[in-house]
């Protein structure tokens, strides 16, 4: 079990910039929000942070046209990662400066710079200099990323891939996932009305949920390729929350400590 005082927390790509209408646009609304009420709550509880962040319309978009996900196709795709890399610094910059605007030492980490994947899995991640940071009082911030891949040539590496990484490695104390619904339903609440909010999820009633498939343009698996990997971690004794942060304030309350704002991944 967790010994220590870490939180992971997400940031999904759906609430920091317009995924729904594939814009390669910023929600800065939310992202000023989500920042006043990270660093409130760290002020008020005391706690070291890491934050990946997804990538929404910086990311989605050109992974899907140029077929990324699958790996090395074909030369065209080359022009188009490295259009990519760049959106994401884009995107990575502004989340850094907007949440150091409210006063938290944040520093960017890119794993696709320092790691690399096999077959989609990360593999052996060098952990070293996100201990060094988090030791000093940083909070690092990495996102959804592209990286080079012993067997495709490159993959796409989801944030919550990530979140599963630390969390397991580092030994999490909580892993928190902000989405802009509220949690895993019992159906997909875009086409059934009657869905239920499943105040908890673990492998023996997951089979009996039908997790919708994201709206917006996603290469990562939507909320169902979250709970595969949030799964993962309560096999190992770490639990996470799934959480609605495009609403005021929940992000705030579930950073200090309340539990009952989503959905509870567990074993
Ligand atoms: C996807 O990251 C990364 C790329 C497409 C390069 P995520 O899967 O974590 O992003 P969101 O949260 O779904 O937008």
């Amino acid at each position: 079990m967790p010994k220590n005082n870490l939180v992971i927390l997400k940031l999904g790509g759906s609430v920091i910039t317009d995924k729904k209408n594939n814009r390669k646009k910023i929600n800065k609304n939310n992202l000023e929000r989500i920042s006043k009420e990270i660093t409130e709550a760290m002020s008020k509880k005391g706690f070291s942070l890491i934050i990946v962040h997804g990538v929404g319309s910086y990311g989605h978009v050109i992974a899907k046209k140029f077929n990324l996900s699958n790996g090395y196709k074909n030369k065209h795709q080359i022009q188009a990662v490295a259009e990519l890399y760049c959106d994401l610094k884009e995107l990575n910059l502004e989340v850094i400066k907007t949440i150091k605007s409210r006063g938290m030492d944040v520093i960017p980490f890119q794993q696709s710079s320092a790691w690399k994947s096999h077959n989609k899995e990360i593999s052996n991640p060098n952990l070293d200099v996100i201990k060094n940071y988090l030791a000093l009082g940083f909070t690092p911030v990495l996102h959804g990323d592209l990286m080079t891949d012993d067997k495709l040539g490159f993959s796409v590496l989801s944030g919550d891939k990530i979140v599963y990484y630390l969390a397991r490695k580092l030994k999490a104390r909580r892993v928190i996932l902000g989405t802009d619904i509220d949690g895993v339903f019992d159906a997909d609440p875009n086409i059934n009305k009657k869905a239920k909010l499943m105040k908890i999820v673990n492998s023996k009633n997951i089979n009996n949920l039908l997790i919708g498939k994201s709206i917006a343009m996603d290469v990562t698996g939507g909320m169902s390729g979250k709970v595969k990997e949030l799964l993962k971690l309560a096999e190992l004794g770490i639990e996470s929350e799934i959480i609605n942060i495009s609403k005021s304030n929940i992000l705030k309350k579930s950073l200090c400590g309340q539990k009952d704002l989503g959905t509870i991944i567990k074993k």
